[in-house]
């Protein structure tokens, strides 16, 4: 068993800062990544990062913008602690070598992004994720942290008390990807989730392919609540063949969308009258599809974004990222033609339930970054806001799990933040978490740390062997039913038919997972393993995504429901829980925390 203060499970930005403020405070802290770190998907973030660093900006003008994008759902203590944080995270970030892009005078960069008051997107050309994630990892090298890379965490080594708020968590159980083993960490102060996003739930996603939702479903299956798992962003610029990003930074520069009919739509047909191609990016998004939707579209799928009249200079300057992508994933030369875009799946809103310091309701348990949910975005997360989040609220849970000193959260979590009991009942629309498996949680009696970790262990290596030896059919044939169903059915536009029939397409899914098998029977660098063990959080997401779809009645941020359209602060100012809670899922709602500092936010019409 392999023993340490506090690990990080997942090595892209919220994992490498998580590992980075443990380390300062002192912790013996690792990483545990089943990529090596500068392979994780923040690298392929492009835009830039939000702080408020001009004069004439403020941390308050940073909240408010951020409640609003979020259209009301997001908390403000996590929007405000964020705000003020977000400065002092990006100066960091320069003072440990990163290279922004840079005014005459040498101050860095700030462009304009959809939803913000003020420019405040910093950013390096058009790679910002790439250079975050080398600067941190040359951090994480300096102060010699230990990493283990290509180690897939399968679960999380958890105590089995019946009431959640109880249990605790010792550590983590892990496939060495190299040599097939199996092996338990300890961890005796803290294990924090930072595994990214699940884009790999849809088929047409900007998330790489190891974005498969792991931390959601190891903390779903150890009893930990997912909020507002219903609120997926869809970006308004992917490419259509591959959902390649095409950055917002293209529209931060100037770049306009235009239809089929060469109209600047965005303006023309009256979506968003202010900001045009840069108001937020569910109103983009479906503004582009009710474009296709009613004719206008291009190829009856997409839509043009023309960037040609930036001028070569400017776009080599700031944008020589978005050529090449354009050129390699499209064979478009966006010096000379407009480029084809549509909506593609790109971050999840929702995630695993923490306060501001990172916590859940499962002592020791710990998540970061995308796979958190503090709640920040709300319904809708703003371009640039999620780089800031993953160091501001990365940096909080590895301070708070090597034992720093902070202030007690504002944010309640676990079951005592209960409001109310939910409108659907999750037991006939979702199956039984992690199949035969059922639960994370350690076994019996178990509960001193390391019998605890050797019991997860005992179970996980069952399982591995199960699956080499079992015969049966191939994970990827559940996986892409999976991935069909939910861009068919859950998508920007979400109509109940849809939503149930995906459910049924999902339990479906979920039986036939109980028959996959892995047909290599390698030990080593097995993919056709680790995408199986993976198909099986994507299917855990995808079922609290449709869930959470189908229980909120209301059209709230990127939540648009055919038969709810408008948004319904009476009933629906609240959050989305799902939690597994002895042996059965349950669906219940908390209240959103709308009072900062010195202001309550009071929800507005939302308009850009
Ligand atoms: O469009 C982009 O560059 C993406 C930025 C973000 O998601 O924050």
């Amino acid at each position: 068993m392999y023993e340490h203060d506090v690990l990080v499970v997942g090595a892209g930005g919220a994992g490498l800062r998580a590992a980075i403020a443990a380390h300062e405070e002192g912790a013996d802290v690792a990483l545990v990544s089943k990529l090596h770190p500068v392979r994780s998907h923040t690298g392929a973030a492009e835009g830039g990062i939000n702080a408020a660093l001009h004069p004439e900006d403020s941390w308050e003008l940073h909240a408010y913008d951020t409640i609003k994008g979020s259209d009301y759902l997001g908390d403000a203590p996590a929007v405000e602690t964020f705000a003020q944080d977000a400065p002092e995270e990006v100066v960091q970030l320069e003072h440990w070598g990163m290279p922004f892009s840079r005014e005459e005078d040498g101050r860095v960069s700030q462009r304009p992004f959809g939803g913000l008051s003020h420019p405040r997107t910093t950013y390096a050309g058009a790679e910002t994720g790439h250079h975050l994630l080398h600067t941190m990892y040359d951090q994480v090298v300096k102060r010699g942290i230990e990493v283990y890379e290509e180690w897939h965490v399968l679960d999380l080594a958890v105590t089995d008390h019946d009431d959640v708020a109880d249990r605790e968590c010792h550590g983590v159980v892990a496939y060495d990807i190299a040599s097939g083993e199996v092996e338990g960490f300890r961890a005796a102060d803290g294990v924090i989730l930072a595994t990214g996003g699940p884009g790999q739930v849809y088929d047409h996603t900007t998330n790489a392919v190891a974005n498969t939702g792991d931390g959601y479903a190891m903390a779903y299956r150890a009893g930990v609540p997912l909020e507002d798992m219903e609120f997926v962003q869809f970006h308004p610029t992917t490419l259509p063949s591959t959902g390649v990003l095409i950055s917002e930074g293209v529209r931060g520069e100037g770049g306009i969308l235009y239809n089929d009919e060469e109209e600047r739509f965005m303006f023309e047909h009256g979506y968003a009258n202010n900001e045009g191609e840069l108001a937020s990016r569910d109103v983009v998004s479906r503004a582009e599809l009710t474009e296709v939707n009613e004719g206008r579209g291009i190829e009856d799928e997409y839509v043009h974004l023309d960037m040609r009249h930036l001028g070569e200079e400017r776009i080599l300057d700031r944008l020589e990222n978005i050529l090449h992508l354009a050129e390699d994933f499209e064979g478009v030369d966006g010096l000379e033609e407009p480029m084809p875009v549509k909506p593609g799946q790109h971050y999840q809103m929702g995630g695993v339930e923490v306060d501001e310091n990172g916590q859940t309701c499962v002592d020791g348990l710990y998540a970061a970054g995308e796979t958190a949910c503090v709640s920040l975005h709300g319904a809708n997360r703003l371009g640039g806001n999620a780089l800031p989040e993953l160091l501001v609220y990365g940096a909080r849970a590895g301070k708070h799990a090597a034992g720093g000193d902070m202030k007690d959260p504002e944010i309640e979590t676990g079951p005592g933040a209960k409001s109310e009991d939910g409108n659907l009942d999750a037991a006939d629309l979702v199956g039984a978490v992690g199949g035969s498996d059922q639960s994370a949680v350690a076994d019996g009696a178990a509960v001193e740390p390391r019998s605890v970790v050797d019991a997860t262990v005992e179970r996980a290596r069952e399982r591995v062997e199960r699956l080499l030896e079992a015969e049966g059919i191939n994970h990827a044939h559940v996986r892409d039913d999976i991935q069909e169903t939910m861009t068919a059915n859950v998508n920007v536009f979400r109509r109940e038919e849809s939503l149930r029939e995906a459910l049924s397409d999902l339990r479906e899914a979920r039986e036939r997972y109980q028959h996959v098998a892995v047909s290599d029977p390698s030990r080593t660098y097995n993919t056709d393993l680790i995408h199986t063990i993976e198909t099986r959080n994507v299917l855990d997401v995808a079922e609290a995504i449709t869930v959470g779809a189908l229980a909120r009645e209301e059209f709230r941020g990127a939540h648009w429901r055919e038969q709810y359209q408008y948004r319904d602060d009476e009933n629906w100012l609240k959050h989305t829980m799902l939690t597994w809670s002895a042996g059965s899922p349950e669906l219940y709602f908390k209240p959103v925390v709308l009072d900062g500092e010195d202001k309550t936010y009071e929800p507005k019409e939302r308009s850009y």
